[in-house]
């Protein structure tokens, strides 16, 4: 059958609530028109970020009923590190409270001021804190991979040509470690290959420098190398995985994501000296090694939602429903960055409402009447966030795990195809106060036609 259906059924029900957009209205006015700032309870489907909004499983809550709450030498930390260790095959595991404070350690310890760290596309969190190091954050995605439109396999891939050059450049020395984000959540929730793996893995032991992967989402790329990548197709998602992580010497995790819970990260690696320098400052700032700053009943979360999140019906699910969303706004002419993602659909509102110039947030005005009209929360990424850095003008629509039904995408589906239909309308927006950094999280904008 080709219907694709939520492989789980309900058992606990949150309710959500309709309010009207006259209230709606209001509720942006106070919030300076920016949607962090609007209570949650005012939100009908939220789809700010995929990451701590999962639904845990039965499996979860029955295994957080064991937490083992030890300070020292917990149990469910020793079946987290089995359960890790199974999927990865790093030897140190080392918990910490979600994916930035696992960052935070291992540039810490790996880096100094001066040095250069590629990524095919460095997260925000992850760019911050190599750059609060005084390293240097250096993004190679392919060159194709600007251009929204064009339908690529593995869009998410490193220029591995430019991976060299920038080696040839700096020296392996000024290198501490090269890392690839799978999938690439700043370049569109695409995948990256397991050839493009293979030959990163290749030239970083080629120059002798550590090889580690930001795995917030390694299932769902997993899934796309088994879809996508000629060879994978009888191999199962933990094969999959298993392959990418033995081509690495560590990575980062946010358990937020890609392990269903709704809080937690992970720092690995098979490196000794570094785990011991990794601990030494993990107890400093996170807590004890066998807790990471985590409750034990988190660590059980994490470790039984590793295992689910393989489960081929998931990632089956998972995937086609993203692209159901991404292709029933696409083929009816609203553009987004093709071809459909992982965890999110990313609409190109620069090219949506060419109308607005960069300079007054296309994506932030294409947010305000997403959630104006129907209650919809997203968030911007383009010019609101990274100012005259921006790439694109992009509105990202994260897709929380197994929390929202078929019905709610239809729902979606209508309210970007009814703004679309009166796109001309959306005006923009300017800035009225804001921080010194990270300004997305509580700068105030007015519309400029309210002047
Ligand atoms: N790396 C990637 C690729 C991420 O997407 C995130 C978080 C992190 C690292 C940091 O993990 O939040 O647990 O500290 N991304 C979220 C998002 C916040 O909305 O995309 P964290």
């Amino acid at each position: 059958m080709k219907t694709i259906i939520e492989p789980f059924r309900i058992k606990s029900v949150e309710p959500i609530r309709q309010t009207t957009p006259g209230e709606r209205q209001r509720f942006l006015e106070a919030a300076g028109y920016n949607l962090f700032q609007i209570r949650a309870c005012d939100i009908l489907i939220d789809l700010l970020t995929d990451s701590g909004t999962s639904a845990m499983s039965t499996g979860q809550w029955a295994a957080m009923m064991r937490g083992d709450e030890s300070y020292a030498g917990s149990d469910s930390f020793y079946r987290l590190k089995q359960a890790v260790q199974d999927l990865t095959g790093f030897r140190h595991v080392i918990p910490a409270h979600q994916g930035r404070a696992a960052e935070r350690i291992l540039f810490t310890v790996m880096c100094k001021p001066g040095s250069v760290v590629p990524n095919n596309t460095h997260f925000d969190t992850t760019r911050a804190n190599i750059e609060y190091r005084g390293a240097r954050a250096v993004d190679l995605p392919l060159p194709e991979a600007r251009d929204t439109q064009l339908q690529l396999p593995f869009k998410g891939n490193m220029d591995v040509a430019a991976l060299e050059a920038l080696i040839a450049e700096e020296g392996p020395r000024n290198m501490p470690l090269v890392m690839v984000t799978v999938t690439n959540n700043s370049g569109g929730g695409q995948p990256v290959s397991m050839a493009n793996i293979e030959a990163i893995r290749e030239v970083t032991r080629r120059h002798g420098i550590p090889f580690y992967i930001d795995a917030c989402r390694f299932a769902e790329n997993a899934w796309f190398i088994r879809e996508r990548e000629p060879g994978y197709a009888g191999w199962s998602p933990r094969q999959i995985a298993q392959k990418m992580f033995s081509l690495a010497d560590g990575c980062t995790f946010s358990a937020k994501k890609d392990a269903f819970a709704n809080i937690g990260g992970l720092l690995c690696t098979r490196d000794d000296r570094l785990a011991e320098q990794e601990k030494d400052l993990l107890i400093l700032t996170e807590g004890f090694p066998t807790y990471g700053g985590l409750a034990g009943r988190d660590l059980e979360a994490i470790a039984v939602g590793l295992e689910e999140v393989l489960d081929p019906d998931y990632l089956q699910y998972r995937i086609a429903s993203t692209a159901y969303l991404g292709r029933h706004i696409a083929d009816h002419g609203v553009p987004i960055v093709e071809p459909p993602g992982g965890h999110a659909i990313y609409i190109d509102a620069g090219r949506m409402l060419p109308h607005i110039p960069a300079n007054q947030f296309p994506g932030q005005s294409l947010a305000i009447e997403l959630y104006r009209h129907a209650g919809v929360r997203s968030v911007e990424i383009g010019s609101v966030m990274f100012g005259e850095n921006a790439r694109h003008q992009l509105l990202r629509l994260a897709i929380p795990r197994r929390v929202y039904t078929q019905s709610h995408i239809d729902y979606l589906v209508e309210a970007i195809l009814e703004i679309d239909e009166r796109k001309e309308s959306l005006r923009g927006f300017e800035i009225v106060t804001q921080p010194e950094f990270l300004r997305h999280f509580t700068a105030t904008f007015r519309p400029v036609d309210k002047n």
